[in-house]
């Protein structure tokens, strides 16, 4: 039987939440909602997508996904801070997440703030504790942490969400400047999930390369896809649509429309399939998730 994506997505999302609820047991404190926003938030859906994509990479170099998953974990952990704080109304000001209110329309702005800081300092902390475990080397460990913490930080995902901010209302923008901000706030993270499955593994530095420009290109077309669904997308999204207009955001759709951002996203799967082109069988899942995701609507 031929290679189905749904039924491999579906079971990566199940070995990554199921992973997630074990790590995420903390003990009902009844002095705080903090625990139970901490897991309101994380286990409330998702389409799961970086960790599946270390995993994916582990895989196309024969690796065991026990040894990336308390990785990939942490940083879906630290995908989802972000998405928390850039709900809050200081920032997009957003209501629906992940189909269900957003974390501070249930918790309150504090405890939405820091569900958010825990969720980073805990994830950083899983690494650590769970990656010793599951038998990856020290120096391993140190590379993959410092990895993560310069994509997740003021150099990726955080400078690029200040550039969003920065960019709102703002009308002359260029491309480039816009690819810049997508390549960080959403592209530094995918592109570390896809480095870090490969290098655990024991990918040479050629093939790394390779993966990464694979990774750029799937980060871009991500979020470009992403700004289309904010104006075309339904109810299967999960999140409200239009809050991109409301808030005077700088998207591609709003500066070149609707087409040009398809042909766009096309042509970034379509670089993305080519830099794996010297990848073996084993490298069949990270090809299909570029193609499905190319032409998803949620
Ligand atoms: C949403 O990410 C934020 C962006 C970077 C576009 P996802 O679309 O991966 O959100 P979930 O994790 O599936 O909810
Ligand atoms: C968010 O981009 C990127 C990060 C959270 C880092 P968006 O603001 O477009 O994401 P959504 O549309 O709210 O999910
Ligand atoms: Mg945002
Ligand atoms: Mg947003
Ligand atoms: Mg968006």
């Amino acid at each position: 039987m031929g290679f189905n994506i749904k039924s491999y997505l579906a079971a990566k999302r199940e070995l990554i939440d199921r992973k997630l609820d074990s790590l995420l047991k903390y003990s009902p404190k009844s002095l705080t909602t903090l625990d139970e926003s901490i897991r309101y938030s994380s286990l409330s859906g998702g389409k799961r997508l970086r960790p599946i994509l270390m995993i994916a990479s582990n895989e196309a170099f024969g690796g065991n996904e026990e040894t990336v998953l308390p990785i990939a974990c942490a940083l879906e952990m630290i995908h989802t801070y972000s998405l928390i704080h850039d709900d809050l109304p200081c920032m997009d000001d957003d209501s629906l997440r992940r189909g269900v209110p957003t974390n501070h329309n249930v918790y309150g702005e504090a405890v939405a703030v820091l569900t958010g800081d825990a969720l980073l300092t805990d994830a950083f902390n899983i690494m650590v504790t769970e990656g010793l475990n599951c038998g990856l080397r020290p120096k391993v460990l140190v590379e993959i942490i410092a990895d993560i913490s310069q994509a997740a930080g003021s150099s990726g995902m955080i400078r690029g969400q200040a550039i969003d901010l920065a960019l709102e209302g703002i009308t002359d923008v260029l491309i480039d400047q816009v690819d810049k901000m997508h390549s960080l706030k959403t592209g530094a993270l995918i592109e570390v999930a896809i480095t870090i499955g490969a290098k655990i593994g024991g990918a040479n530095d050629k093939e790394i390369k390779k993966l990464s420009t694979y990774a750029k290109a799937l980060g871009l077309a991500f979020q470009i896809v992403d700004d289309i669904l904010d104006i075309e997308g339904g109810k299967q999204l999960g999140k409200e649509v239009g809050a991109d207009a409301r808030n005077k955001k700088t998207t591609y759709p709003e500066l070149v429309g609707s087409k040009k951002s398809k042909k766009r996203a096309e042509d970034l799967t379509k670089k993305a399939l080519k830099s794996l082109k010297d990848f073996d069988d084993k490298a069949t899942p990270l090809r299909e998730i570029a193609l499905y995701l190319a032409n998803r609507n949620f």
